[in-house]
């Protein structure tokens, strides 16, 4: 979709204006506090020949760490903005893995994942701060639960409770996310166990950073054979 298709006071047209600039120093920023983002590429430990997709990939950042890090994988994203998408694309080419991962623009709300990438199911994946910029974010844990392959896991990191830092902090960190139209979501950890089990999926939920970061994992159970 280009800039002038994308209508107004829609999720796509909201993300390209945040991001029309921000893009250029995205990765550069995004390092500080965007905290557990490689424990979260860590963790993923993809099978063999496995595939891994990324909800609301921005720049590309992590799918091109994800690659690196497990070079037999086929590596997908998508995102509303078609602005980090291009920036994105951009970084694919630049660290030559343009073969082995796939880009997309759709709506994390609901995506046809065969329709995108000609798959039915992943592996793996990933949302990493991306929930707290989505208004129907419960949809969109309950979306990609679906979109699991058996036995695969879904992997979410995004900004926690701030339980265990001082209340001022957390006071000006919601401020200065709230410019940006972040909004941490405190009551993740419940969502997550309660749409992972409706799913019958198992739920690991953490803390790290003292609440800074929240990081759940939620696993398929394996189809009955
Ligand atoms: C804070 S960035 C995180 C990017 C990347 N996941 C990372 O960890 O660096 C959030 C991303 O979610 C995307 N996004 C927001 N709403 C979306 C939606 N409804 N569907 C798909 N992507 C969306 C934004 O365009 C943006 O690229």
């Amino acid at each position: 979709m280009s800039a002038a298709e994308v209508p107004a006071g829609s999720a796509a047209g909201l993300m390209d204006r945040i991001y029309r600039h921000q893009r250029h120093i995205y990765d550069a920023s995004r390092k500080f506090y965007l905290l557990g983002r490689d424990q979260l590429i860590d963790g993923l430990q993809p099978p063999k020949g496995g595939s891994v997709l990324e909800i609301g990939c921005g720049t590309g950042r992590n799918l091109i760490r994800i690659a690196q890090r497990y070079p037999d994988c086929a590596c997908y994203g998508l995102d509303v903005s078609s602005a980090m998408l291009a920036t994105a694309q951009g970084s694919v080419v630049k660290a030559g893995l343009e073969q082995r991962i796939g880009l997309a623009q759709a709506d994390a709300t609901g995506f046809d994942p065969q329709e995108l990438f000609g798959r039915a199911g992943f592996d793996r994946i990933v949302i990493s701060y991306a929930l707290s910029m989505i208004p129907p974010w419960q949809d969109v844990v309950a979306e990609a639960l679906r979109r699991l392959n058996s036995g695969g896991s879904l992997h979410i990191v995004d900004f926690g409770d701030q339980a265990g830092l001082p209340a001022p902090f957390k006071a000006m960190l919601l401020r200065w996310l709230a410019l940006f139209h972040v909004t941490p979501r405190e009551d993740l950890p419940e969502i997550v166990h309660a749409t992972a089990e409706a799913a019958g999926a198992d739920c690991r939920i953490g803390a790290p950073y003292r609440g800074y970061a929240v990081h759940a994992v939620a696993t398929r159970r394996p189809d009955p054979a």
